[in-house]
């Protein structure tokens, strides 16, 4: 079932079965990361600008953040060709069903410069012992894995968010393939492209958003299951990516630097913010949470 607003709900957060927090980060060297075409606002005036040692700085410095928070990240190297390889949040949904088969469903990349990301993703993952599942050959929909599509913590219930990479009918699919609640959620501010740009859940109850991002009903469907929303400030959000933020533990905040006002809310709540510089990413229209894949 896929739900657009509040009045459509039939189940509370308790119903949805739980979900055992992903313990395995993955992530992709930037060896050919680049700005080589304009696919999203945020690359615009950037081509041919990524300064490479730097970016690899940047991406060591995460790699090690990860470490230091004890998630030891998996690491698959970028090819050649596709230099948006790195943001490996895009090309899957990893997936943990209540019956604990752990696997990841394939992504159908809107733009066709990312289309062949995904066997590469496919084949390492594969080797790594995930089920990998493609949408059915009938769905006819655009899908961006978890750009778009972000678990709530500890429960099977995925939001979904839709208008510019993903269609909302993936959503349709992926609830009957998995067998899961999906709450769509409308985008409609190009500069929040993905899912991922304006919305980072936090805890069980607690969720960090953009709210211009999203339209009315989307808004009320958040504040709906979220007991605590907070909001980043629009210029942080925009240009920091303040909401590509990622807590991998419920409690610290993997963040761009600089989002001292995001910081200041997110340590009121009692979250502990971790500054990194993506500076290089964000060129592309990527941060944090694009550049790590949870697997379960
Ligand atoms: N240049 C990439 C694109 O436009 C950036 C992807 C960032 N990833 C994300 N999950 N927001 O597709």
């Amino acid at each position: 079932m896929v739900y657009s607003s509040p009045d459509a709900l039939d189940f509370q957060l308790a119903d949805c079965p739980a979900l055992p927090a992903p313990q395995r980060a993955l992530l992709t060297t930037p060896a050919y990361f680049d700005v080589a075409y304009v696919i999203n606002p945020h690359m615009e005036g950037h081509a041919g600008t990524v300064n490479k040692d730097v970016a690899w700085q940047q991406w060591k410095a995460l790699r090690a953040t990860y470490t230091a928070l004890d998630f030891e990240p998996l690491v698959l190297d970028g090819v050649e060709g596709l230099p948006d390889m790195v943001f490996c949040a895009n090309q899957t949904l990893p997936y943990r069903r209540p019956n604990g088969t752990r696997g990841v469903v394939l992504s159908r990349m809107h733009a066709p410069q990312r289309a062949d990301e995904v066997a590469h993703y496919a084949d390492f993952l594969g080797r790594h012992g995930y089920e990998v599942t493609p949408l059915p050959d009938a769905v006819d929909s655009d899908f961006e894995g978890m750009g778009d599509a972000i678990w709530h913590p500890n429960r099977y219930l995925l939001w979904g968010g839709y208008g510019f990479r993903t269609d909302r009918a993936a959503y349709e699919a992926l609830a009957e393939l998995l067998d899961v609640r999906v709450l769509a959620l409308r985008l409609h501010d190009p500069d929040f492209y993905h899912l991922d740009t304006c919305f980072s859940v936090l805890s069980e109850d607690t969720v960090l958003i953009y709210p211009d991002a999203f339209d009315a009903a989307s808004c009320d469907l958040i504040h709906a299951l979220f007991a605590n929303v907070l909001e980043a400030p629009g210029h942080e959000a925009r240009e920091l990516f303040a909401c590509n933020a990622h807590c991998p533990d419920g409690t610290h905040v993997i963040i761009q630097e600089g989002c001292t006002g995001t910081n200041a809310r997110l340590s009121a709540a009692g979250f502990v913010p971790v500054p990194v510089d993506t500076s290089e990413f964000l060129k592309s229209g990527g941060s944090v949470f694009c550049m790590k894949q949870m697997l379960f």
